[in-house]
């Protein structure tokens, strides 16, 4: 795990992390310390244990889904789509469909946000839009207007805030209660 994690995968968009060597080896303690049944084959008995009725209420009442999905547009047919596991994982983790600030061929899911970008120049004025590329030497935009914009950068000259729209689920990560996930999977699950 260690080169992994370090080198990360770019070719993959997974980050390289500066942990040391006693960091890794304890996040790969605890990983091992996991049951082996959530590790091995995904198992449907395990995953669908929740109420689908109670899912359906919460994704649209408590739970705000509907604030950037719907069940009719870019979350049809999910439970068509994937298995249970890969369904509950995703629900968590908002998926990893769309790269960073880079859409997936074809029409934009109806709601959900795109990642965004606001860049401060030295003389205050902010010039807001869709992120369209970021490196440590360029960032471009696209404003409302369509009009595109880019901007090189010096180390933290113009001040640049990118607004990653799966900021919502990273935010739930530590807040979810089981039961929550447990019945939005069974509900997910009949969306064919
Ligand atoms: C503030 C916006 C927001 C809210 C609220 C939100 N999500 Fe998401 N969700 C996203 C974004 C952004 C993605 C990534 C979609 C993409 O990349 O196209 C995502 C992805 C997902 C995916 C993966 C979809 C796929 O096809 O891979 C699932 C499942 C999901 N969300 C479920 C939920 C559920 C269930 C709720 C409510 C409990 C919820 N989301 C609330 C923004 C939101």
């Amino acid at each position: 795990m260690t080169p992994i994690v370090q080198n990360g995968i770019p070719a993959q968009g997974m980050p390289k992390f500066t942990l040391s060597g006693a960091d890794v080896a304890a996040i790969a303690a605890w990983l091992h310390s996991q049951p082996l049944s959530d590790r091995g084959a995904p198992s449907t008995l395990d995953i669908l244990v929740g109420n689908a009725k109670e899912g359906e209420a919460y994704f649209n009442g408590a739970g705000h889904c509907t604030q950037c999905h719907s069940v009719t547009g870019d979350l049809a047919g999910i439970g068509a789509r994937y298995d249970p596991k890969t369904i509950q994982n995703r629900i968590v983790s908002g998926g990893s469909s769309r790269g960073f600030g880079r859409r997936p061929a074809g029409p934009a899911p109806p709601k959900v946000p795109p990642t965004t970008v606001t860049v401060t120049l030295l003389s205050g004025q902010t010039i807001t839009g869709d992120l369209d590329h970021i490196s440590a030497f360029v960032v471009a935009l696209r404003e409302p207007d369509g009009t595109y914009r880019s901007f090189p950068r010096y180390d933290s000259i113009p001040k640049v805030v990118v607004t990653n729209p799966l900021q919502w689920h990273i935010d739930m990560l530590p807040k979810w209660r089981d039961s929550d996930i447990h019945s939005l999977t069974a509900y997910l699950v009949t969306l064919k």
